[in-house]
């Protein structure tokens, strides 16, 4: 079979303007939902001008599986990332390229791997019941939960912890100094890699200077933590790393190592920066999509009580492989959602691609949505089905393509923080449903999605209510879930009814 080769120019495009290309019909804070009305109009595979240089984009996942696994070998991600990161000292496993990758990722997925994360799990439950206390202060206050900022301070304590061993507590003691430095890090990040002019290097706005003074804060607070964990591998004689950090340093002391206390630092902020954002925004979109489906919450509810008994949190790892239909929840959202919407990535020498000619330094965009909301890869896939990902085998489910789920990448640099994601996401998502019932506190129309790196929520206010437990046999503790105030929503009447017809079952 003859196969004909297309260059660039071949395929699709918007009509672009001479000099600046497509650059005047991008916000770039709606650039994912312009790429993908783009490739609504235009098919899977097309290009745009961004001024004069032709950006590839591919929705088709064979194509997009084929150059994230083809990965450090002809893509690596836009090159624009790696001397930005470097500038800011942050040149960690996210954003370093060539052979400097390979050591730093056997580190950090050995760190991450599940069995490390099984004895993470007492400072996991820990952390995720003094979320559940925070909300719990907000139903008793009588006052909406920010529900944004809440799941940063909760990604944040968890992933220093896991880091550090330290407790940073953002939730309970309301200094957030740390996550706020994170934030403003990873914004800059964000818009120093996509800048048309790198201005910077000549002159500084206030949010240069304000950068400035976020970068030197988490150095100090990292060094601190160094300095700590150092003093604490000299006192155990150098045992086993506790944790993280102390991996990391064992290996910079390693005889001939590469390894540097830059390196470290530059790790650190590293999973700090990839744990914070993507995992808040996941579940704050689960909950989202959860807030206006009571039906489901009492599913949930159901299947908390199952999992948990009458504990408030899950209380042993084993308990956590209970939660499916949590993990559902997660991947549900995650797929309508995605806080990665695209992979951005660039060729780093001229290579052909699914019969196209793609010239070396050619921006690559691999949508991840358009594929996982197509009816041919996910049955009815417009709709939020978390039970799809309890059984996935075809009998169940018939059109169920996990190829087709990018939204952690594929190949090489998949999201090795994909574990401690979806544990978190359990954890929190199981409590919630546990303990509480909740709606949006303002118009859900409200939330839109803003894209800054990463695919967020705008905003997100709930209004929670307490779950309130009631024993019904004490050698059967089935707890009959009720509003602690009248349901004022219509569809929680049909809530309330559904828990009069389970009472009535259960013989209450
Ligand atoms: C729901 C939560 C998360 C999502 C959706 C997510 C998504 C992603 C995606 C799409 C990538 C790029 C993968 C690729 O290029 O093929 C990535 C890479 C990465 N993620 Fe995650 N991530 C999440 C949570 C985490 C967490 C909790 C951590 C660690 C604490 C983490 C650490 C990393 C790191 C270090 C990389 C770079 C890996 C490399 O380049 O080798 N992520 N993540």
């Amino acid at each position: 079979m003859i196969t004909t080769k297309r260059q660039l120019e071949d395929l699709p495009a918007p009509s672009a303007l001479p000099w600046v290309g497509n650059l005047h019909q991008i916000d770039r804070k709606q650039l994912h939902v312009k790429l993908e009305e783009w490739a609504e109009t235009l098919g899977p595979t097309y290009t745009f001008k961004l001024g004069p240089k032709r950006v590839l984009v591919t929705s088709e996942v064979e194509i997009a599986i084929s150059a994230l696994k083809d990965r450090p070998g002809h893509f690596r991600r836009l090159s624009t990332i790696e001397p930005v990161a470097r500038e800011l000292g942050i040149n960690g496993l996210f954003s370093v390229e060539g052979g400097a990758w390979r050591p730093q990722r056997n580190l950090v997925t050995r760190a991450l791997a599940p069995h490390q994360l099984e004895s993470f799990f007492p400072t996991l439950q820990l952390i995720t019941d003094r979320l559940r206390r925070r909300w719990q202060q907000s139903v008793d206050a009588g006052t909406d939960t920010d529900v944004i900022q809440d799941l940063t301070r909760f990604t944040v304590d968890t992933t220093a912890t896991l880091l550090f061993g330290k407790d940073v507590n953002t939730l309970a003691c309301d200094d957030d100094a740390i996550q706020r430095h994170i934030d403003l890090i990873m914004l800059m990040l964000g818009c120093r890699a996509n800048a048309v002019l790198p201005y910077w290097r000549y002159f500084k706005l206030p949010r240069d200077y304000r950068l400035d003074r976020s970068l030197k804060a988490v150095r100090a607070f990292v060094d601190e933590m160094i300095a700590h964990a150092r003093e604490s591998m000299r006192r155990s004689h150098r045992g086993n790393p506790r944790n993280l950090l102390e991996a990391m340093l064992a290996l910079v002391d390693e005889p001939e190592s590469d390894f540097s206390d830059d390196d470290v630092y530059a790790n650190v902020i590293t999973l700090l920066l990839a744990g914070e954002d993507t995992t808040a925004y996941s579940l704050a979109w689960a909950i989202h999509l959860l807030a206006s489906n009571q039906d489901l919450q009492v599913t949930l509810h159901h299947a908390a009580l199952d999992a948990l008994g009458r504990a408030r949190v899950p209380m042993t790892f084993a308990d956590t492989a209970k939660l499916g239909l949590f993990e559902g929840v997660a991947f549900e959202a995650m797929r309508m959602r995605p806080v990665a919407p695209f992979h951005f990535l660039e060729a780093n020498e001229s290579i052909e691609l699914a019969g196209i000619e793609i010239p070396k330094g050619t921006p690559v965009l691999l949508l991840t949505r358009p594929a996982t909301l197509d009816d041919r890869n996910y049955e009815d896939a417009k709709d939020f089905k978390p039970e799809r990902w309890v059984d996935s085998r075809e009998s169940v489910c018939p059109a169920h393509r996990t190829r087709a789920f990018m939204q952690f990448g594929a190949g090489p640099r998949f999201c090795p923080g994909r574990y401690l994601a979806t544990l978190e996401m359990k954890m929190v998502l199981a409590m919630l449903a546990r303990n509480f019932s909740f709606e949006h506190a303002e118009d859900p129309s409200v939330t839109k999605e803003v894209f800054a790196f990463t695919m967020k929520p705008s905003r997100l206010r709930l209004r929670l209510r307490r779950v309130v437990r009631r024993r019904v046999d004490p050698n059967w503790p089935y707890i009959a879930p009720t509003f602690e105030t009248p349901p004022t929503h219509p569809c929680q009447a049909k809530q309330v009814r559904n828990w009069r017809g389970d009472c009535a079952r259960s013989g209450l």
